[in-house]
């Protein structure tokens, strides 16, 4: 054999051995693929092996391009089961990723409820409506005419500095965040001729440092109703009908002497608290009375700056917290909660659904 061909020969022979035991150590679709670019691509080594073909003598070529060209076929020959089997495992691979277990129990989707505040909101709303009171909302933004000098508040009077007010502007006169739902009695009253019997429940807005029972915004309910022989036995009834549809029919309601401008006699009630029936305890700091709000006798002022004659009507006024209300029925103990966006709380009040 002449020296050259002898050359390849060997060159074959090694590269025959290299390549079929790398392919035999193959175990993956993209390591078979890198073995079939490095062994058989265009720029692999048998087809630089085909290439070197030309620096032979002539008449050694035929011979030594039929023994380049059957390893080709050899490699090759050798090489599609492989690739046919690590492809399929590959693809088997795949599809168990891919897979569904139906057996798995499926993912209970995450459904809103209503706030507590708006639950306790339409709950006192029902409870009033069956008393026949109407449900009316009025404007955030006010005019200190309504949030105070028509409730008997004058800009001079020492008490108009109790509500902490939040001032928007002064163009002409004093726009507030309203402190109360209370500027809704004389828009009210404006508005119809009595008989009136409203309830106004809405947010209101104080400058007042926070604390576990004070917040700068929280939620109001105003109660109104104007008629002639309205008494303070008719407010004492409608709030101890709220107390014991809301705390139960046991609760007793409690009213003590108390000052507001717009209303006299005034007062602030309690009801007994039904957590230890009256006897004392944490939840009502060991009075046996937890606090609902103010209220009292319409004053005649209120009512002469509305146009109607006290002298013909009378009528009674209250003012709750709607926040307070919910602390006392399922025990919170800090009215940041409401605002906290803690879903741990909000899901405590999730049985009413939207
Ligand atoms: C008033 O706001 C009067 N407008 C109530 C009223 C209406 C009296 C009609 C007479 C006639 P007061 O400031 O006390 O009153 O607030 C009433 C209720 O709102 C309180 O009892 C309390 O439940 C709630 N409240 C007051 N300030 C806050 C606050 N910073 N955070 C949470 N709740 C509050």
């Amino acid at each position: 054999m002449p020296e050259a061909t002898h050359g390849l020969s060997a060159d074959i022979d090694r590269l025959r051995t290299e390549a079929i035991e790398k392919l035999a150590a193959l175990t993956t679709a993209s390591n078979a693929a890198e073995w079939e670019k490095h062994y058989l691509g265009g720029k692999g080594a048998v087809t630089a092996l085909l290439r070197g073909l030309g620096k032979l003598p002539a008449d050694e070529r035929p011979a030594a391009g039929r023994a380049t060209q059957a390893l080709r076929d050899e490699l090759t020959g050798a090489f599609a089961p492989v690739k046919d089997r690590l492809d399929a495992e590959a693809l088997q691979q795949e599809l168990a990723g891919d897979a569904i277990d139906v057996t798995l129990p499926g993912r209970v989707p995450a459904i809103g409820a209503a706030h507590p505040i708006a639950q306790m909101t339409d709950e006192v709303i029902e409870i009033f409506a069956l008393m026949g009171f109407q449900a009316v909302f009025g404007p955030e933004v006010e005019t200190g005419r309504y949030n105070f000098d028509l409730l008997n508040i004058p800009s001079d009077h020492p008490a108009r500095d109790v509500w902490d007010t939040i001032i928007v502007d002064t163009p002409n006169e004093e726009i507030v965040l309203r402190t109360h739902t209370s500027p809704m009695q004389a828009r009210t009253m404006e508005k119809i001729e009595p008989p009136v019997r409203v309830i106004v429940p809405g947010k209101t807005f104080r400058y007042e440092a926070q604390d576990a029972s004070h917040e700068w915004q929280f939620t109001q309910l105003e109660g109104l109703a104007v008629d002639k022989h309205i008494t303070m036995a008719d407010l004492k009834g409608v709030l101890q009908e709220l107390a014991r549809q809301l705390f139960g029919p046991e609760r007793k309601v409690r009213f003590r002497c108390d000052f507001f401008p717009f209303v006299e006699p005034g007062v602030d009630f309690s009801v007994d608290c039904s957590v230890c029936n009256g006897k004392g305890c944490r939840v009502c700091k060991y009075t046996g009375w937890l606090e609902m709000g103010g209220a009292g006798m319409v004053h005649p002022n209120v009512l002469r700056g509305v146009g109607y004659d006290p002298d013909v009507y009378s009528g009674f006024a209250f003012g709750l917290g709607i926040e307070r209300l919910i602390m006392m029925k399922y025990g919170v103990d800090d009215i940041r909660a409401f605002a906290s966006n803690d879903i741990r709380f909000l899901r405590r009040f999730a049985s009413v659904t939207i």
